[in-house]
């Protein structure tokens, strides 16, 4: 019997005898345990054999299979020369401090799996599986899934779907007898991506209801799913998508699956963020602080011109932005979105002097210097397409998207070739941040599982090579975001849409996952460029804010006014950022879709910062007070008002706010609340909160 324990989070597993372990436990701490005690809550959990099934009671184990007498999604599907995966038995387990390996194999001993389990001390668990061809020929790999098992409480899932531009769209179902499974095949997670696939007691919010959920930690073709069988099992889990033939492991090989990262909370969402920040904290490299960017897409789009780029990095660093990014543009003969991806030479007819005229003015001003690239896309009218046609994934048949092809990465001089365009731009160049964009799915059958190890590859050795480069992961805005490509990348471009309405969903729901210093919310033109929509300048600055915050609009075109009130902003996200990229997200459940109020709180609860926003119009004229989660209910705080006034609709502010700021107790300030403004549609009030003694 194994208990692994951490941070509220028991995981036990019964690993006695020859089968297949069990995962008895997955969920709330179970307290201290001893060798008899955990013996006995394995036993206990053993059901009774119902009627028209097997001989023996069914648990689901780790490696669930048609021998085991489970009829649901199998944990390993594959053949070898037609004959089908033969089941496992357990061969031994180890553990270490808070990890366990656990090792089996097959009974003709042609496969060995091992699987390791390792809970992190902010009670995040990942699990992974490792095969081994054992055999004399060759094992053609179908699927290698993790699983973990989930109560009957479970009943309800909440994922999410999206589009380019509305990525992050929650959905709920019901779990009902079957499979919910969630499938990329975009060569990347896509727009749609489930991202986390939470299973809760029906009506689990983000403050309440035990919630049990998974995410897969790649970057390719994927599955995420929940099943519940009609004798009752439920779990949830996930694993890479292969296509057939695209993992062939010969005699001697392994395959290892991706990390399915689990987490469980019994607080509701905001409880698997508490876990999964402090531990991406924990694990990554970020640096501090964050610089703010500007990136020139939306300003100039193609239109690259050294004066006008020049003014505008000047407006940045009066503005106060620390980092200036050339959005796509640069490069030889891309005029427009129809050519010349893969040809990654500063093209001389726009850039004479190469792009050293433009960064030496960059860091005269006092920024740092970023550059966009595409690079894992080759244009079919390029010069390095007509050069190496086979190097096109796919040969280049079938559709283009965005006017444009992939570039086979699995190809060693395709590869050469890029790694060696990018060492030479990032020699050449003092550059401090690439924008790794990647426009278009793959749409070439069996090829994600190469194109994504291969960029994991690349994206390794150039961090090796620049290891002061940071690097942004952006597809089409958000469509890949997840912690395969975190552990080698430094920020997320998370929408391409700048519009605060849109925004204000897509950053709340990728923050579940994301720490907010990861992802990019940039303050964008009064109209969306995307959605055409007019938004007070209040509303963008109070979105942008929440986030690795930047700008994306020609600043020369604002009003001094604008720019004056733009300045104010970032010197106080610079004040508020080390709160803001430390603390823990907090976001109150709201009974008027309308209304919403989230926010940061510091770790050691001294102050936060808050957000009360309207997305419309509210449901009624007096909406409920705000009721400020995540503060110590024993210290003392003071609400104050910050940042840009908001525009109400309303006689008389609430009385605390023509005082001016409210001192109460951090148990009054969650349970009483206090009465809000009323606020017009799409606005949002800034509320800064520091303890009093
Ligand atoms: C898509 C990105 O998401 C945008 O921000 C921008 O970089 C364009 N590509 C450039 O082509």
């Amino acid at each position: 019997m194994l208990h692994l324990r951490a941070a509220g989070v028991s995981l036990v597993l019964d690993a006695r005898g020859a089968s297949a372990p069990t995962v008895v436990h997955w969920g709330s701490d179970l307290g201290d345990l001893d060798a008899n005690v955990l013996a006995a809550l394995a036993d206990a959990a053993v059901p009774a054999v119902p009627p028209s099934s097997i001989d023996v009671p069914l648990r689901l184990s780790l490696w669930p299979s048609l021998a085991e007498g489970w009829t649901g999604r199998p944990a390993l599907a594959g053949h070898r020369q037609g004959v089908p995966a033969p089941a496992l038995r357990l061969l031994d387990v180890q553990v270490q401090e808070q990890a366990a390996t656990v090792r089996g194999e097959s009974a003709d001993g042609s496969l060995e799996l091992t699987t390791v389990l390792e809970l992190s001390a902010e009670g995040v668990l990942r699990v992974r599986h490792r095969l081994l061809n054992r055999g004399a020929g060759d094992f053609d790999l179908a699927g290698l899934d993790v699983r973990l098992p989930i109560p009957e409480q479970a009943a309800e899932l909440l994922d999410f779907t999206g589009l380019w531009a509305h990525e992050r769209q929650p959905q709920r179902t019901p779990l009902r007898h079957g499979v919910w499974s969630r499938e990329s095949r975009h060569g990347r997670p896509g727009h749609d991506d489930a991202f986390l696939l939470m299973a809760g007691v029906p009506g689990f919010g983000f403050r309440s209801g035990q919630v049990w959920a998974v995410h897969l930690a790649f970057s390719g073709d994927k599955t995420l799913h929940a099943e519940r069988s009609a004798l009752g099992h439920g779990c949830l889990g996930g694993g890479e998508l292969l296509a057939p033939g695209e993992v062939r492991l010969a005699p001697g090989e392994t395959y290892e699956t991706p990390w399915l990262v689990a987490v469980h909370s019994a607080t509701g969402i905001d409880g698997l963020s508490d876990r999964l920040h402090p531990w991406i904290r924990a694990r990554a490299t970020l640096r501090h602080p964050r610089p703010v960017v500007l990136n020139t897409w939306e300003a100039v789009y193609f239109d690259h011109d050294l004066a006008v780029l020049t003014d505008l990095a000047d407006a940045a660093a009066e503005a106060g932005v620390e980092r200036f990014v050339l959005d796509d543009g640069w490069f030889t003969g891309r005029r427009d979105d129809r050519r010349a991806l893969g040809d990654w030479q500063v093209d001389p007819s726009v850039w004479p002097d190469g792009l050293h005229p433009l960064i030496s003015r960059v860091h005269a001003a006092g920024m740092e210097f970023g550059l966009w690239v595409e690079p894992e896309m080759i244009s079919p009218d390029s010069q390095l397409a007509r050069e190496h046609p086979s190097w096109v994934l796919g040969g280049g048949t079938g559709h283009t998207w965005r006017w444009q092809r992939v570039l086979d990465l699995g190809n060693p001089e395709a590869y050469a070739c890029l790694r060696d365009r990018l060492v030479a731009l990032l020699t050449e160049y003092p550059i401090a941040f690439l924008k790794w964009d990647h426009n278009r799915d793959l749409l070439t059958p069996g090829s994600a599982h190469r194109q994504t190890t291969a960029l994991y590859r690349l994206l390794a050795e150039l961090k090796a090579a620049f290891p002061d480069v940071e690097i942004e992961s952006c597809a089409s805005g958000g469509a890949r975001i997840d912690l395969g490509i975190l552990d080698l990348v430094d920020r997320f471009w998370t929408s391409d849409t700048n519009d605060p309405l849109d925004r204000q969903s897509i950053q709340r729901w990728t923050s579940v996952l994301i720490p907010p210093e990861y992802l990019g919310g940039h303050l964008g033109d009064a109209t969306a460029h995307v959605t055409g929509r007019h938004s007070a300048l209040g509303f963008r600055l109070a979105t942008a804010l929440f986030g690795s915050a930047g700008i994306e609009w020609n600043l020369t075109t604002a009003t001094p006014a604008e720019r004056a009130e733009i300045a104010a902003w970032i010197a106080e996200y610079k004040r508020l950022r080390p709160l803001l990229h430390s603390g823990t997200v907090v976001r109150a459940d709201s009974p008027d879709p309308a209304l919403r109020l989230h926010g940061v709180v510091a770790q050691d609860r001294t102050a936060a910062l808050f957000a009360l926003v309207s997305l419309g119009s509210p449901r009624s004229a007096l909406p409920p007070p705000a009721r400020f989660p995540g503060l110590d209910p024993d210290r003392r705080y003071t609400v104050r008002p910050i940042g840009t006034p908001p525009r109400t609709v309303q006689d008389a502010p609430p009385a605390w706010l023509r005082t001016g700021e409210a001192t109460l107790p951090g148990r009054v300030l969650a349970e009483a609340g206090l009465p809000v403004p009323l606020l017009a549609p799409e606005q949002a009030l800034l509320l800064e909160v520091t303890e009093t003694p």
